[in-house]
């Protein structure tokens, strides 16, 4: 049996957007996305086209034993899922043994809504919540795929910049990935711009 999804009570506020606990009841909008190609190109770095139900809950209850799994709705449709998760990459934790380092990761899966800087607002609102209530030092963004600039640009707007840079071997999707990171330091300074 797959971990059920573990919920939580946060809601968080963008200009635009309701970040609110993902829950049991999103199974059908998730599935969804996930089994768009369009979406799952980027946002996966595994060459699939589509997950089963029975996949999704196995991968979305495991992530979110140790995460807070959001999704946002825009005038209360859904559009997009996002997380702040506790690291679970050992080249991160070994690097920062001292350190409590969580990972971002976000899909606007209605993709109608890319580029139009609400990935953006969701950055932002999950680093606030990060630094502001959960106390950690450093936030990433991790794997992020050379084929996916927008991804890196939106991250980078908000004040994180690239920390590793890991060649892939060849065959599969991306050439090299790379890690993005912003210190508790560095938004208390001022690095995260207005979206
Ligand atoms: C990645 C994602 C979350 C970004 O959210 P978004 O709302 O589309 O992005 P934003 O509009 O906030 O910002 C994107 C930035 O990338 C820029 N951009 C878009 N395409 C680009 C490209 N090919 N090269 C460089 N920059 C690009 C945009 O111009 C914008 O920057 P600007 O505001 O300075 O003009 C969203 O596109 C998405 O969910 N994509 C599919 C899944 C995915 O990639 N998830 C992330 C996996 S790491």
């Amino acid at each position: 049996m797959p971990p059920s999804l573990n919920t939580h009570p946060v809601h968080l506020h963008t200009p635009r957007l309701h970040l609110r606990p993902m829950t049991d009841a999103d199974w059908d909008t998730l599935l969804r996305w996930n089994q768009d190609p369009d979406v799952l190109y980027y946002a996966d770095g595994a060459d699939v086209t589509a997950y089963t139900l029975d996949q999704i809950k196995r991968i979305y209850g495991g992530i979110s034993q140790a995460a807070f799994c959001f999704i946002a709705e825009l005038d209360g449709q859904p559009i997009a899922e996002a997380w702040l998760q506790a690291m679970n990459l050992s080249r991160i934790i070994e690097a920062h043994p001292d350190s409590d380092c969580r990972r971002i990761d976000l899909s606007i899966g209605e993709k109608q809504y890319w580029n139009k800087g609400l990935g953006t607002e969701i950055i932002c609102a999950l680093v606030d919540f990060g630094f502001a209530e959960e106390k950690a030092d450093f936030i990433f963004a991790c794997d992020i795929a050379d084929y996916n600039p927008r991804s890196r640009a939106a991250f980078t707007k908000v004040g994180f910049h690239v920390v590793a840079h890991i060649p892939q071997p060849p065959g599969g999707k991306a050439r090299a990935i790379c890690d993005m990171r912003i210190a508790k330091t560095e938004w208390a300074a001022g690095a995260n711009p207005s979206p």
